[in-house]
């Protein structure tokens, strides 16, 4: 490295943040299946009960993809939902992102069958696989497209059919999950760099690969032999759950010169509610405050946060100008952290 880039490298970091785009949340959707499996119905072929899962979860029941149903049909209706939202039309759309660790095939990316389904015609289309973080990891990287101005309008999707990697045996990880998916349309709008500018604030990534061994799919859509079932310690991923998302919360709002009393709402990716519980009680905020779809969705993987994100924002509970939190951890492992004004 010659001396000059080294001393301009030295002073990036200390270089203000002066953005003039920012990602504006311009509308949500969610889409789940129809079939809904309660605790009960899997407690009379599993040595579980309803008891013990709420108690030890927080979930009651999780949505099942029909036989017909898959990352790509439900990752459309997510999207179709958010563009309605919006108001806005397929042709304006120049990005679309899917994370998603259960795509209907290795290639084409079922971002790239999402936009042939909605009829978009131009920009581009690419899938991440970052598991339950994904959903963080998609807005991110659409964050930086619209900041470099690559992309206006970008479709954001988290979408999963955990029904088809689980052990429907294996009571202590097929309790856990259940389908959906959920989009939000994201457009480019003005900022000034302050932490008062509306759309997204900041987005922070982190990945762990030496954990890599405590929550993953034994298989993939390349192995003839094994096309994969999810194994999980689930002990060990609740201690870095807690943790690593208190951690990733905290830095987000130092990043921008936040506190936890700055936060309106957390909206947390959906794994456990004595988790979710856990950061809604670091922030200080009343559970009121916090966006709970867990007892009915159980973990949709990437499509849990903007799932929730959804149905709040339907509900007319988060309201423009509040700031939301959202953080997730997964397999990989990988976590990360958001901050969204609305
Ligand atoms: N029904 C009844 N008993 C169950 C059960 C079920 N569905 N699943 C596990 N158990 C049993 C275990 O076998 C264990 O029995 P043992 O003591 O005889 O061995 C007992 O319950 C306690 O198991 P433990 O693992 O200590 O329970 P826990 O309180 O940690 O809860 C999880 C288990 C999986 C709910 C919890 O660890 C968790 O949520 N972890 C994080 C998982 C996660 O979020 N994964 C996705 C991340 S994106």
């Amino acid at each position: 490295m010659t001396d000059d880039l080294g001393a301009l490298l030295a002073s990036a970091p200390t270089l203000p943040r002066t953005p003039s785009v920012r990602s504006l949340l311009a509308g949500t959707g969610g889409y789940l299946p129809e079939r809904v499996l309660t605790n009960d119905e899997l407690a009379r072929t599993l040595d579980t009960s309803d008891a013990w899962i709420v108690e030890r979860t927080g979930i009651r029941q999780r949505h099942i993809a029909g036989p017909h149903e898959t990352a790509c049909s439900m990752g459309a209706a997510a999207a179709r939902a958010a563009l309605g939202a919006a108001g806005a039309a397929p042709a304006d759309i120049d990005a679309v992102i899917v994370a998603t660790s259960t795509p209907d095939q290795a290639f084409p990316a079922v971002a790239a069958r999402i936009q042939h389904a909605l009829g978009i015609q131009r920009g581009f289309a690419f899938d991440l696989s970052a598991a339950c973080s994904g959903f963080i990891y998609a807005l991110a990287v659409a964050d930086a497209f619209i900041r470099l101005r690559q992309a206006r309008h970008a479709l954001v999707i988290g979408t999963e059919v955990y029904s088809r990697i689980l052990d429907w045996q294996d009571r202590a990880t097929c309790v856990l999950f259940g389908d959906g998916a959920g989009a939000v349309l994201l457009s480019a709008g003005p900022g000034t760099g302050a932490s008062t500018d509306r759309g997204l604030l900041s987005t922070h990534l982190h990945a762990d690969g030496a954990l890599g061994d405590i929550l993953y799919v034994d298989g993939a859509v390349g192995r003839r032999d094994r096309p994969g079932t999810l194994m999980m310690n689930g002990r060990e991923v609740f201690r870095h759950a807690v943790a690593r998302m208190a951690e990733t919360v905290d830095e987000a709002l130092a990043d921008n010169g936040l506190t936890h009393a700055d936060v309106d709402w957390l909206v947390p990716h959906q794994a456990n509610l004595r988790i979710i519980d856990a950061m809604g009680r670091r922030l200080h905020l009343p559970p009121e405050r916090v966006v709970v779809t867990i007892d009915r969705h159980a973990n949709t993987s990437a499509a849990s946060i903007p799932l929730a994100l959804a149905e709040a924002l339907a509900g007319q509970r988060i309201r423009p100008g509040q700031l939301v939190v959202m953080e997730a951890l997964g397999g990989g492992l990988t976590w990360g952290s958001a901050l969204l004004r609305i």
